[in-house]
């Protein structure tokens, strides 16, 4: 039995029973513990290279997939993408650190960042990064940082003033957004030439989990209107699916749409780079919990806000299965254990017979999951292993209670 489309490529049913990657998900349970990420480590691949032939395939000119890396930051994966010839995003100085120390050449690094710091910027022009974003003051700040003698290349950060269709939380080209120059400020920073920064393009990032290429088209409009530039920028945010009601573009069809709404308004003959975050890494993870307790139509697991807060931060949905019983069921709400009501990981699941002990699984928790987990509660973090073709492995060890005290001063 093939499963629903949230789940990794290659993950199978058997007697409803859940492998990915070829591993079974209760045994990989019981060898690495719960709750712990696992992620289809081929899935990954297949994604990187879908979206790097997309992009060839759309656009004659030069161009890169630039891996959002903030939506799993995670060395073994950032490694995979640099072998698989991708750029990457960083938006901090951690960011950068993990990036670099993965082997992405700098030159393949582009630095982005509202708030940035003077170190940051300093780190992002030692390390050679390619590109850095330019929002705020950083124009005025590169001048005085960068070496007499270099040139650093740059893009400008600009607000398009366009609202994608998207939760409000994850919305970032519209007028009010805290990200990036006004059109006004950015014509501002190309009018006034620098020694030591090159205007090398134009960026903006609409937001996340949009479905649909229309917005780019305005989006890339508003930066026609800046003039003509050899790199543009166009951001990530291609919608995936969670659950099997979403019905997102493949990312031959999304890299298509942006493409041509770039050669629209900006002509095809231009570097074109595009970032994706959540569409190469959300649908090849899932995460492994175990169901400690049933009550009423509550289903409770050993994790929850700490591991996955997007639920409580947008109302996200996901869906659930018992991993060895997988099918339709009874309703029930699968929450977390923390001391908080609106630690809810899945509102609607439909789960077969769940009892105290079962493994249950989220698929689609591979961006923004590990990103964002949290220590809430004194809850250690989640290991994440990788498996492919059978084979499973540890790439982040799980945390220890001695973590939890490792920074007390
Ligand atoms: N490029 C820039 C400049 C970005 O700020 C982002 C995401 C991306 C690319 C990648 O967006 P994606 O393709 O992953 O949608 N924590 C939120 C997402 C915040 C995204 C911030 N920026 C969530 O869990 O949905």
């Amino acid at each position: 039995m093939t499963v629903s489309s949230v789940y990794p490529r290659h993950s199978s049913v058997d007697d409803g029973r859940l492998s990915v990657g070829g591993c079974d998900a209760v045994e990989l349970a019981r060898e690495f513990g719960t709750p712990a990420y696992v992620v289809a480590e081929d899935d990954l691949r297949d994604r990187a290279r879908a979206f790097r032939d997309a992009l060839a395939a759309a656009h004659d000119g030069p161009g890169s997939i630039v891996y959002a890396s903030k939506a799993f930051p995670c060395s073994a994966a950032l490694r995979l993408f640099a072998d698989e010839g991708l750029g990457v995003d960083v938006a901090s100085g951690g960011e950068l650190h993990l990036a670099l120390k993965a082997g992405f050449d700098p030159a393949r690094i582009v630095l982005h960042g509202n708030a940035k710091s003077s170190a940051e910027l300093a780190a992002g022009v030692i390390a050679g990064v390619g590109l850095i974003v330019i929002d705020g003051a950083d124009a005025e700040r590169l001048e005085r940082i960068v070496p007499a003698g270099r040139r650093q290349r740059c893009l400008i950060r600009v607000v398009p003033g366009v609202e994608a269709d998207t939760h409000e939380s994850i919305m970032t080209g519209h007028a009010g957004s805290k990200f990036g120059l006004l059109p006004e400020e950015a014509a501002a920073v190309i009018a006034r030439p620098r020694e030591r920064i090159e205007i090398a393009g134009l960026h903006f990032h609409l937001g996340s989990q949009i479905f649909d290429g229309a917005p780019f088209a305005a989006a890339a409009r508003t930066l026609a209107g800046l003039g003509s530039f050899p790199i543009y920028d166009l951001g990530g945010g291609m919608a995936v699916a969670y659950s099997r009601a979403d019905r997102p573009p493949a990312p031959a069809d999304w890299v298509r749409a942006v493409a041509d709404a770039a050669h629209d308004a900006l002509g095809s003959d231009c570097e074109l780079l595009l970032e994706p975050g959540r569409a190469l890494v959300a649908n090849a993870g899932v995460t492994l919990y175990t169901v400690e307790d049933v009550k009423r139509s509550f289903v409770a697991v050993d994790g929850g806000m700490s591991d996955n807060l997007r639920p409580m931060l947008y109302g996200a949905v996901y869906e659930a299965e018992i991993a060895d019983r997988v099918g339709d069921g009874e309703l029930f709400q699968v929450v977390g254990k923390h001391c908080e009501s609106t630690d809810v990981l899945v509102r609607d699941a439909w789960l077969r017979d769940p009892l105290p002990g079962d493994v249950l699984v989220t698929p689609a928790t591979g961006a923004y999951g590990h990103a964002m987990a949290n220590n809430y509660n004194g809850i250690p973090r989640p290991p994440v292993v990788f498996c492919q073709d059978g084979e499973a492995r540890v790439v982040v060890r799980r945390e220890t209670f001695e973590d939890l005290t490792a920074r007390d001063a």
